[in-house]
């Protein structure tokens, strides 16, 4: 299966699915990087990997449609099976959801529907909770709302700080997403 992944930042979990492929666990291929930011990150990872890559800067779209429908055309092309958002700072549109509905999926640093949205960690650690973690889930129109595929705690210590919480859950990340995408790709038929 042909997965693009879109991402804004670092690019860890870009990747740990890219690492899953080369390992074998993961039988997917990585047919393109979308990336709405200039200079992130994750755009060396992807030409280190030899990935193709499309930046598209949203502001120089006359609207969000008009910016999707640029993308479409990209996974169109390249026959994009599925849609892995990690890390990408947007909500994704009806131009891209309909055609994609069912195979976009998300990750997101907490147990949903507990802490949506920006600074999920933080989130946490202000409200003194003892236990957070790490959801995959299906993308709907909301922000991290869409139906939850899996979810793993991960525990706040007393003295954890932000970057020590900020470390588990992305050693969680790094494992569950590619054994998440890998379960949803229809198993081979026995002949
Ligand atoms: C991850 O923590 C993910 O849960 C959230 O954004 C972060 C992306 O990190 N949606 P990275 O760019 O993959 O390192």
């Amino acid at each position: 299966k042909q997965l693009a992944i879109f991402a804004s930042g670092t690019g860890s979990n870009f990747d740990a699915i890219v690492k899953a492929i080369d390992e074998g666990s993961l039988d997917a291929r990585v047919a393109l990087l979308v990336c709405d930011r200039v200079g992130a990150a994750v755009i060396e990872k992807a030409q280190r990997h030899e990935i193709d890559t499309v930046v598209y800067t949203p502001k120089l779209f006359s609207d969000k449609a008009a910016y999707e429908a640029a993308i479409l055309e990209d996974l169109r092309s390249r026959n994009v099976d599925w849609i892995v958002l990690a890390g990408y700072m947007r909500l994704i549109g009806p131009t891209l959801l309909a055609p994609y509905e069912g195979r976009i999926l998300n990750i997101h640093p907490s147990l949903l529907p507990a802490f949506p949205g920006k600074d999920a960690v933080g989130q946490a650690l202000d409200k003194q909770v003892k236990v957070t973690g790490v959801t995959v889930h299906f993308v709907d129109d909301g922000m991290d709302t869409g139906p939850i595929i899996a979810q793993e705690p991960v525990h706040i210590h007393r003295d954890d700080s932000k970057e020590d919480v900020q470390r588990r859950i992305q050693t969680v990340e790094h494992r569950l997403y590619p054994e998440v995408i890998q379960s949803l790709l229809p198993k081979e038929e026995y002949k």
